[in-house]
């Protein structure tokens, strides 16, 4: 008898730590997507900071950024979205790596050439 009280309760404790186990997992996934993006970013901001300055003159053939400029995307987008933002961070011919936001996450850079693509479309 009192082996099956011992077996429930560590029956009990073990459900315990596997609930708390669970928590804990789930607040570090919360806490990673809060990550992605950098605190107080905001695409276009960043993009006015960093990019502006080559994609809404076209300096040395950058893709333009601005309402009808969507042909200027079409043909880098039919490699799909991921590779130009693979561009975009790691840099490609004139374009420089990571678009010279050197305080530009990953996550940010996408939200910026999304913000870029969107604006032109
Ligand atoms: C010094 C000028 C310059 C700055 C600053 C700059 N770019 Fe560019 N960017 C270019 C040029 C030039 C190209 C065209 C490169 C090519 O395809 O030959 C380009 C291309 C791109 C492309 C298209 C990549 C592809 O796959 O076709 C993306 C996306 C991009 N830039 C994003 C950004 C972002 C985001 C920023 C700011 C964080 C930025 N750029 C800042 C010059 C610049």
């Amino acid at each position: 008898m009192l082996n099956v009280i011992e077996n429930l309760k560590l029956t009990h404790k073990f459900a315990l730590i596997l609930m708390a186990s669970t928590f804990a997992f789930n607040g570090n996934a919360d806490e990673k997507q809060l990550a992605q993006l950098s605190e107080g970013f905001n695409a276009e901001q960043k993009y006015m900071a960093s990019c502006f300055a080559c994609h809404s003159t076209g300096a040395a053939g950058a893709p333009k950024v601005g309402a009808g400029m969507s042909a200027e995307w079409e043909p880098r987008l039919e490699k799909g979205l991921d590779a130009v933002v693979q561009n975009a961070i790691n840099g490609v011919n004139t374009m420089p790596a990571k678009g010279l936001c050197f305080d530009c996450s990953d996550e940010d850079l996408r939200a910026i050439v999304e913000y870029m693509v969107d604006t032109s479309s």
